[in-house]
């Protein structure tokens, strides 16, 4: 009986806690990367077209303060080269200053900048679009798709398959709800503060046109800028798994050199 009363409460708390975390947002689409699992690595033609939605589409409102042109060359990322960055960055303006006169000025971004903001300051960005649009550096890494403990363990938190499911997510709100629309605002399910954003769908069919000729419908190019917004927050995710995978074929070694030791050092003790 004792024993039964301590199942019960166990599986009360099990459940509460699973039930409780399946409350708010709904879970993000569950689609796979070529990032994802031990020895996944990024497409570097997908960095490259999810750029090209960064920049055409995304940069238009967002920021992405922690990245730098040059970055965009980097071993691991979108792999751009050199030259390409130049004129990548270039298309950019970049305020700079003050000059002798004491003014600031605008100039075309070099690769050493960092990606400049749209907006001057916060309250503008927030001004123009009802909310302020988040910088998207780290996105990927600051959202969950999905929750639960065992859930995140085994697939991860979900972080580009949240921003893809937002992409993808505007509907037609449920009638019950649809009166409660704010002005300005659109129905998202996946959206995390509740289902009204104040984020515009900003993609739509053909949008951006990729040079390699690849697909852009709206679920193309939201998985394209997931997968380079993935690279954005952890640019060295490839170097780390290298390392990760190069320390575990260390240890093996060692491990086995080690047991032959043993067994010689061992070799004449008497029992
Ligand atoms: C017209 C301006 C605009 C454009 C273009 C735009 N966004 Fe947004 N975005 C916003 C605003 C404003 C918010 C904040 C919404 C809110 O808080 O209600 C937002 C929110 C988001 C969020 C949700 C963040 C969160 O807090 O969970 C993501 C992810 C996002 N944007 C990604 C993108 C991506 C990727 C693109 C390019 C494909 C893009 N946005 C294009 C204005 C924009």
């Amino acid at each position: 009986m004792k024993k039964f009363a301590t199942f019960l409460i166990a599986a009360t708390a099990l459940f509460g806690g699973v039930a409780m975390a399946e409350e708010g947002p709904t879970p993000a689409k569950g689609i796979s990367f070529s990032f994802e699992g031990p020895f996944g690595t990024f497409d570097r033609a997908q960095l490259q077209r999810g750029y090209k939605v960064y920049k055409e589409v995304c940069a238009n409102c967002h920021s992405m303060k922690l990245l730098s042109f040059r970055n965009l060359a980097d071993k691991g990322g979108p792999s751009f080269t050199e030259a390409q960055v130049k004129s990548l960055a270039a298309t950019f303006k970049v305020q700079d200053g003050p000059n002798t006169k004491g003014e600031m000025f605008e100039r075309a971004g070099l690769p050493s900048d960092r990606f400049p903001s749209p907006y001057p300051n916060a309250e503008a960005a927030t001004a123009a679009n009802g909310a302020m649009p988040p910088d998207l550096s780290l996105i990927t890494k600051a959202r969950e798709g999905w929750h639960g403990t065992f859930n995140q363990l085994w697939n991860g938190i979900g972080g580009p398959q949240y921003v893809y499911s937002v992409l993808t997510g505007y509907e037609t709100p449920p009638a019950d709800i649809a009166k409660e629309k704010p002005e300005g605002k659109y129905y998202n399910p996946y959206f995390q503060a509740g289902h009204w954003i104040s984020m515009p769908p900003p993609l739509s069919d053909g949008q951006v046109t990729f040079d390699d000729g690849a697909p852009n419908k709206v679920d193309d190019m939201a998985k394209d800028v997931a997968a380079f917004l993935a690279w954005t927050a952890e640019p060295k995710m490839e170097e780390r798994k290298q390392t990760g995978f190069e320390v575990l074929i260390y240890l093996a070694i060692l491990a086995g050199l080690m047991y032959f030791v043993k067994k010689k050092v061992w070799a004449g003790v008497a029992h």
